[in-house]
């Protein structure tokens, strides 16, 4: 798809000057491999999330959870930051982006040397014991799924978003899951899921971040979710300039002052561009 080079100056022109937040969803990270939960090709694959209750309550959630993160993560924790990633990361340097509010689970704004970045819905990498707090990364957590599961990441699967992966039924039946070390407590995946709210520092963050700037801009969000589009709620209460970047509709775009349809790993550099920012004036 080519973009308007109209609306990129339409853009630039809004945030030009401007202290900018940035709120992201999955659609940034799309073009990095990852899918997305409502886009054009996921949409027709409408699929259960599992929720927070069906975890912690059940045996057979964590089952269910597991052995498919167990074969989805190996590919997820390979995703690189694309252009938009490292697009945001210029414009952090350059001043004009503040920082940004996330609604990935991915770390790939930090990837791509981001430094401000409030992660509202968590980390996949991060693995937390519910009994006692204590904090393992995802690769080791792994280690030990495959320890006590032999082979299981060598399936063929469907590849899903937020690191899952579509098993045939029958083949979560015999996965053991894995406990914490410390303690041989639950352990979760330091992400929010379906029916779980964000922490209040979390939200604190987030908060804090917007009130310190002028103007916000959304990146590959349907805002469906409400944890996300508070923001732009609250932008518009407080008559913020909004500008949203996505590919197909979003429930903000009744809100948004400007509006460009595209990928944002097309239309971020360009932006960059038509502000004067590039990598190379900023490299020191
Ligand atoms: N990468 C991740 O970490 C990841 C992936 C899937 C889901 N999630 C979780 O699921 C929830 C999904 O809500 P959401 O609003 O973030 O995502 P969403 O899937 O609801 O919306 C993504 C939007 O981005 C658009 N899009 C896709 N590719 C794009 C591109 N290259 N350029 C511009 N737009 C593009 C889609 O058409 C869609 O409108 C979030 O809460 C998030 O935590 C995270
Ligand atoms: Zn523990």
């Amino acid at each position: 798809m080519t973009i308007d080079a109209a609306d990129i100056q339409r853009l630039a022109d809004l945030l030009h000057g401007q202290r900018l937040v940035v709120l992201t969803g999955a659609g940034c990270s799309t073009e990095s491999g990852i899918p997305d939960y409502r886009g054009p090709e996921t949409r027709r694959k409408a699929r259960n999330p599992l929720q927070y209750r069906a975890f912690v309550d059940d045996e057979a959630g964590r089952v269910k959870y597991w052995s498919r993160s167990a074969v989805g993560w190996p590919r997820f924790r390979q995703s690189q930051p694309n252009a938009a990633h490292q697009a945001l990361a210029v414009l952090e340097t350059t001043g004009l982006v503040r920082g940004v509010i996330t609604q990935n689970v991915d770390r790939l704004h930090q990837a791509a040397g981001s430094r401000r970045v409030v992660e509202l819905h968590g980390a996949l990498e991060d693995v937390c014991c519910l009994a006692c707090g204590a904090m393992e990364h995802r690769d080791n957590v792994q280690g030990r799924i495959l320890a006590l599961n032999p082979g299981w990441d060598a399936q063929a699967v469907d590849f899903a978003p937020d690191g899952d992966a579509e098993l045939a039924a029958t083949t979560a039946q015999a996965f053991q899951v894995p406990d914490c070390v410390a303690c041989g407590g639950m352990l979760k995946p330091n992400v929010i899921f379906f029916g779980e709210s964000v922490p209040s520092e979390t939200v604190d963050a987030a908060w804090r971040l917007f009130d310190e700037c002028d103007a916000l801009l959304v990146v590959g969000s349907s805002l469906a979710v409400y944890s996300g589009y508070r923001f732009v709620r609250e932008a518009a209460r407080r008559r913020k300039p909004i500008a949203i970047i996505n590919l197909g509709e979003t429930r903000g775009d009744g809100e948004a002052w400007v509006r460009v349809e595209g990928r944002c790993g097309t239309v971020l550099p360009a932006l960059v561009d038509a502000l004067g920012a590039s990598p190379s004036s900023f490299a020191a």
